[in-house]
């Protein structure tokens, strides 16, 4: 199935004998259980929930991997990302990151004693950059608000040879653009609030892995820190991914014709637009466009 049907036709809904073409909305908190030995799929709506699993599942076949968790926001799944490390771990963060997610790295890292490295340009990074108490690359590419963008391949390979995750934030590429897991990322999130969405009424978050035990360690924080996403935002969620990939061919188009009438601008002395920079960023976009996306198929 190409990925414009998948994201059209979403994921059948589950235990359907109503045959509901869209899964419903679950606002069920709790569920009965077989018996005091035997428990079923759902017990508790902050450990599983059919709407926001119905989205999980979604987005991973999305993007082409086994897990996908929904939080409150984009910040919570950020946040949750950073929950998976400990005590002196280093991060390196693009400097041009989002504001909200720079805010807790210079404000609560230190009490989690984290640590974290801003890199200006991370397409200059190389393997002797990158101490023995660095355990991630966190790259958001395009960047919010400068639009750069960054080889996540070719950082992929550095992280792995160090054996360290590579974390990137696809909010504003989106897995119909930009397929990270296919350059090497281990985890993709997003601040579903944007483009996912698509129009303004959701304020979500969600992190992608393909390995089970990132997943299985994901599952857990979710549940832990309980900042997963409503059942009604779920569902607007599911409803808003059905449009993207028609969205962002739209928006796309036009804003080539926009860049084009700028370009020719006397007051204009500079563009950010992804790949516009300099004939080197030009060639990391076209990779994530024509080697990934526009050749991906889902089975
Ligand atoms: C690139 C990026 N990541 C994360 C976030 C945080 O997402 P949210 O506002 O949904 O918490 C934003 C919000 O603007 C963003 O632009």
């Amino acid at each position: 199935m190409k990925i414009e049907s998948l994201i059209v036709q979403g994921i059948p809904a589950k235990n359907n004998e109503n045959g509901a073409i869209v899964p419903p909305i679950y606002l069920a908190s709790t569920y009965v259980q077989p018996s005091i030995e035997e428990h079923q799929t759902y017990a508790y709506g902050r450990g599983g929930n059919p709407t926001r699993n119905a989205l999980e599942e979604l987005i991973s076949k999305i993007e082409g991997v086994d897990y996908g968790f929904a939080f409150a926001s984009g910040m919570a799944a950020t946040t949750t990302a950073f929950n998976l490390f400990k005590s002196g771990d280093k991060i390196l963060v693009n400097s041009n990151v989002y504001g909200g997610t720079y805010r807790y790295l210079d404000t609560v890292f230190q009490q989690q004693e984290l640590s974290y490295e801003l890199v200006d340009d991370f397409n200059l990074l190389s393997e002797e950059d990158i101490d023995t108490t660095v355990k991630a690359l966190f790259i958001e590419t395009p960047s919010n608000p400068l639009l750069q963008v960054t080889d996540i391949q070719r950082l992929a390979a550095i992280a792995h040879q160090k054996g360290i995750l590579i974390i990137v934030d696809n909010t504003f590429a989106t897995p119909y653009l930009q397929k990270p897991f296919e350059l090497g990322a281990d985890i993709v999130l997003y601040s579903a609030t944007k483009y996912l969405s698509g129009h303004a009424d959701v304020i979500a978050g969600l992190l992608t892995v393909a390995d089970s035990g990132l997943a299985a360690r994901i599952k857990h924080l979710q549940n832990t820190l309980g900042n997963i996403l409503s059942p009604f935002d779920s569902y607007s969620l599911i409803r808003g991914i059905k449009t993207l990939s028609v969205r962002m061919d739209r928006q796309e188009a036009n804003t080539v014709k926009i860049l084009a009438f700028l370009k020719e601008h006397e007051a204009i002395a500079r563009l950010n637009y992804p790949g516009s920079a300099s004939p080197e960023e030009a060639a990391i976009q076209k990779k994530k466009h024509v080697e990934t996306v526009r050749s991906f198929q889902l089975n």
